[in-house]
């Protein structure tokens, strides 16, 4: 039986070679990985660090009343209440995880899927959320900046 066109250019025992080599590094890999992640750790903005809120979201907070951004993997909404205090609180609804917003005029957070209500400290007033939204620490800075700092407020 004839051989192949492949079988011409890579002979059976260099592509298991090749196999094996992939596999070996492979192994390598996920062996050395976390030891350089334990040793030159993630910046603290993307493992969910303090997170200074930039010019464009300040810019959407003043027209849009709070803006939704992300720190490390979690999505934080950020708004300024009538009194101008200003509340971080998670973004994801504790019902079913749709992203909540905040009513300026009603002042509360509100989830749009199934009509979950909650008051500016993130507690459930109505609708079938089951637990509160947790609360972040906010500072702002000597420039008006707004830091958001993932500990629990
Ligand atoms: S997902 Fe928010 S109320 Fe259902």
């Amino acid at each position: 039986m004839p051989n192949t066109p492949l079988e011409k250019q890579v002979p059976r025992r260099s592509f298991l070679d090749i196999l094996l080599g992939v596999g070996v590094l492979g192994a390598a890999g996920s062996a050395l990985f976390p030891v350089l992640r334990y040793l030159k750790p993630l910046p603290l903005e993307a493992a969910g660090g303090p997170v200074k809120l930039s010019d464009d979201d300040l810019a959407t907070i003043e027209s849009d009343h709070f803006v939704i951004v992300r720190v490390g993997p979690k999505r934080v909404i950020v708004f300024r209440d009538s009194t101008e205090e200003v509340h971080a609180l998670a973004a994801k609804c504790t019902h079913e995880g749709c992203t909540v917003q905040f009513s300026f005029e009603e002042t509360i957070v509100w989830c749009a899927c199934h009509n979950g209500r909650f008051d500016i400290d993130g507690r459930v007033l109505s609708g079938p959320p089951p637990k509160p939204l947790a609360e972040y620490a906010v500072q702002t800075s000597d420039d008006g900046g707004i830091i958001v700092n993932m500990e629990i407020a």
